[in-house]
């Protein structure tokens, strides 16, 4: 085994020209390395999935991979994501800050190449191969203990939809938690709470970014659900989308701890909503309703009119799902 710490050195180096084939002679000096070390950091780099060609003498790294360098030298932000962590691999980003909570302060991320675990809503998976995904988690510790965190997952919705748009990719948002391109899902939110006793200790708001999959990267049975932005756009840089990312979330949470005010990033919401103006069936563990989707509250509820009933509700707990005729949307 190599050590990480040159991972990352090789990593970084082939990062600065992504897509761009590097002699092997010219990356070990750039690192710092024998020939055969760099041979065997490529070779275990390569085994971890990550996505770089290497032969005897060049090596190319196939797309734009995450970097704390590159992050940190765009990053616009007060407090929001000045402490990074990146690591190879975790099992998810979301249980790593749960087991360090302690010793992490507000606004620190946590992103991982790989993750082995990734976890989604309502317990079901999240795929995160190696070096073709953003899995980012951000971790606050608000002072207020009375906070109502859920309205959190539609702040980062919407930031995240700014940021796609800021880099010039236009996307929708499939209430609670899903930002879709083209009708196809390329992202998910799961936001988490812990608490110690009754005390609130931090709340974690974790990103999945579908950024470089390839078409083959997506198993059959999810071909009609999700996607990446890659297949559906262009290849693109991770780090620029999640450094807009941080900077659109901060300015919409620290307004909305001053003022509690929701309308900035709600009105995001609504604007982008995948679902408003339109009927869906509504489903929860036992129930499947129609419903015409009438608009977000501001606590960032969906109102919904079932039409059996002709019941006007806002849906309060997360737990539904939404789907269209045919599926997913
Ligand atoms: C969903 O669509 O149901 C939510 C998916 C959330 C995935 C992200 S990836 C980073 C963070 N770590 C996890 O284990 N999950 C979230």
């Amino acid at each position: 085994m190599v050590p990480q710490n040159l991972k990352a050195i090789h990593l970084d180096y082939l990062n600065s020209e992504p897509t761009h084939s590097a002699s092997i002679i010219e990356v070990s000096e750039a690192c710092s390395c024998s020939e055969k070390m760099t041979k065997k950091v490529l070779e275990e780099l390569s085994e971890d999935g990550m996505p770089i060609k290497f032969d005897f003498k060049t090596v190319t790294l196939l797309n734009p991979i995450l970097s704390k360098t590159s992050i940190i030298n765009q990053l616009e932000t007060e407090r929001i994501g000045h402490h990074i962590i990146l690591l190879q691999s975790v099992d998810s980003t979301n249980d790593y800050i749960k087991k360090h909570l302690s010793s992490l302060n507000h606004g620190s991320l946590v992103l991982a190449h790989e993750q082995t675990v990734g976890k989604g809503r309502l317990g079901r998976q999240w795929s995160s191969p190696a070096g073709k995904t953003i899995s980012m988690s951000l971790l606050l510790k608000p002072s207020n203990q009375k906070l109502r965190y859920s309205i959190l997952t539609q702040m980062a919705a919407a930031a995240l939809v700014q940021s796609l748009s800021a880099n010039n990719i236009q996307a929708e948002i499939k209430w609670p938690n899903d930002v879709l391109v083209h009708k196809k899902k390329i992202s998910g939110i799961l936001t988490e709470a812990e608490y110690s006793g009754s005390q609130l200790e931090g709340i974690i708001i974790g990103i999945g970014v579908n950024t470089n999959l390839d078409k083959e990267d997506i198993p059959l049975f999810l071909k009609e659900k999700a996607s990446s932005l890659k297949i559906e756009v262009e290849t693109v840089d991770p780090n620029k989308i999640i450094s807009k990312f941080l900077e659109f979330f901060e300015t919409y949470y620290e307004s909305w701890l001053s003022d509690q005010d929701s309308k900035p990033f709600l009105d995001v919401c609504r604007k982008h909503s995948a679902l408003i103006g339109h009927q869906y069936w509504i489903e929860d563990t036992d129930s499947r309703r129609k419903a015409s989707i009438d608009s977000l509250d501001v606590d960032g509820a969906l109102v919904v009119t079932y039409l059996d009933t002709s019941e006007t509700t806002p849906l309060i707990s997360t737990h539904y799902s939404i789907r269209g005729d045919n599926g997913y949307i």
